[in-house]
């Protein structure tokens, strides 16, 4: 133990020579300010146990050494990756095969803020979904918001359409019967946050089901008929007039009050992006011509061949969708704590903890998606010098014989895998920049999401790998006029009601 209280040093003990990656591939010691001074004191936290009772322990070595060596994510390689995300958006423009869609959304217009009325808005697309009723008072002011929010039930994501829609309709027909005193009728916005090729701005076929939605009877299909459909037959006057992703839903509920807002990403369960784009720049658009239109990248869906680590693999064969949304699976919500459950549990690292907490950690998180996103979350969130409360949250689990370097590997592990994460996000946000050639003037990111809002240093890491990447967008800077992330809350399901206004 004697050496943890050397806990500031970053150097390896001679003993042994090699030495270790840092988790982006950059030297420790260069990483300063925002994600990356926090990044820098848990790497250096984790490294001080490196000498352990006396002596270099080998697999703990050789543990982080297979966790930084998977996890890391240089600037050469986010440049490479930018480099294939913007070939892939520029063929998915084309019409051309590309593992990023590119969707044109039929939102063509400019939401000003001047818009007004009441609407309701019904956002479905992850673990919950949620029915709101709203007033857009104009001024870019958005008046109180009811709203009612019902988990889906693995039957209800898995079984039919019907029993889908129908699962939908029952909550709108009680969040009127609760919060409208029984009577509702007027416009409906519909966020549905899955890829759909939209024929009109209500009107939308969806293309696949991802986040392990497996609906039968529903792809090919339109989906704001199957809604409308189960609505009319509970007597529901709403009329669906929108149909919206969500990533278009929180860009524009962030454009509703910031005429900047160009770009709307998703970080939680999911995660995609949606950017205003000049048509001309969309040759696949047959429809009618107008100047902008806003295009849902489905950038989750990104091919990530040469980019993933064999836990990676692991996770995505284990899925009901093997092979797609790859870039997705490595760095949404409902993947997350699954990466860092394989990561821990496999031998490379697992060899890291002392044996008693290996066995625990294994019998604990044996089973698919018992090491949640949320846990990762809370382990990261400790800061304290003994991990007292990874120790309170382990125990609670099950796990209770662990030293306090077998908590500082597990949080090594999580930041590892939520780093790369934001970074991920980072490359991609900043070669849509560049695509789409936002990234000269004022620029907002408005985003949404758990992942962004409450996964601790997610934007900060997120900021500091925009920094690298497009050093003078001055991101990090709140008050330089550069690219900025800015959370939108509830924007997805809010941003269905302003397009509906729209309409
Ligand atoms: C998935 C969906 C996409 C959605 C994202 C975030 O990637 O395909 O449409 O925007 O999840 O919810």
């Amino acid at each position: 133990m004697g050496a943890a209280a050397g806990a500031a040093a970053f150097a390896l003990p001679t003993a042994y020579a090699k030495p270790l990656p840092s988790p982006t591939g950059q030297s420790p010691t260069s990483q300063v300010g925002g994600g990356r001074k926090e990044r820098t004191e848990s790497f250096n936290r984790a490294d001080s146990f490196i000498d352990w009772q006396g002596a270099v322990d080998t697999d703990y070595v050789e543990a982080l050494r297979a966790l930084r060596l998977a996890y890391k994510l240089p600037l050469d390689m986010m440049r490479s990756l930018a480099t294939h995300f913007k070939s892939e958006a520029v063929a998915g423009l084309a019409g051309q095969p590309s593992s990023v869609r590119m969707l044109p959304t039929f939102v063509n217009k400019r939401v000003t803020g001047a818009e007004t009325g009441d609407f309701y808005a019904l956002d479905l697309g992850g673990t919950n979904f949620r029915v709101l009723r709203l007033t857009l008072e104009g001024g870019g002011v958005v008046g109180p918001v009811k709203s009612m929010k019902f988990a889906i039930p693995d039957t209800a994501k898995t079984g039919t359409g019907a029993d889908l829609f129908g699962f939908i309709a029952d909550g709108v027909s009680r969040f009127i019967a609760l919060e409208c005193g029984g009577d509702a009728r007027g416009a409906l916005g519909f966020t549905f946050s899955f890829p759909v090729e939209q024929s009109a701005l209500d009107a939308g076929k969806l293309i696949m089901w991802n986040k392990g939605f497996t609906a039968s009877g529903v792809i090919g299909e339109d989906v704001v008929q199957l809604l409308q459909a189960q609505l009319a037959s509970r007597g529901i006057a709403l009329q669906v007039t929108a149909l919206a992703n969500d990533t278009v839903g929180t860009m524009e509920t962030a454009a509703y009050k910031d005429g900047a807002a160009k770009v709307g990403l998703i970080l939680g369960t999911g995660t995609n992006a949606a950017y205003l784009e000049k048509t001309s720049r969309v040759p696949k658009w047959q429809g009618a011509p107008c100047e902008e239109m806003v295009i849902n990248t489905e950038w989750g869906n990104l091919q990530m061949d040469g980019y993933r680590n064999v836990f990676d693999v692991i996770i995505d064969e284990a899925t009901s969708n093997p092979g797609v949304q790859t870039f997705e699976k490595m760095i949404s919500g409902l993947y997350l704590g699954e990466i860092c459950r394989t990561s821990i549990l496999h031998p490379s690292v697992a060899r890291g903890f002392s044996p008693a907490a290996a066995a625990q950690l294994r019998a604990t998180f044996a089973s698919p998606s018992s090491f949640q996103s949320s846990l990762m979350a809370a382990i990261e969130e400790d800061t304290s010098p003994t991990l007292a409360e990874v120790d309170r949250l382990l125990h609670a689990a099950g796990v209770t014989s662990c030293t306090v370097r077998d908590r500082v590997l597990l949080h090594e592990a999580c930041a590892c895998v939520s780093t790369r994460a934001a970074r991920l996000s980072a490359t991609a946000t900043a070669a849509l920049l560049e695509q789409a050639q936002l990234d000269q003037g004022a620029c907002t990111v408005a985003v949404d999401g758990t992942v962004f809002e409450c996964y601790p240093h997610f934007k900060q890491r997120m900021e500091a790998a925009l920094d690298e990447l497009l050093p003078a967008a001055c991101t990090g800077h709140p008050n330089a006029p550069g690219v900025k992330l800015v959370l939108a809350k509830d924007g997805s399901g809010i941003g269905a009601a302003i397009i509906a206004a729209l309409a």
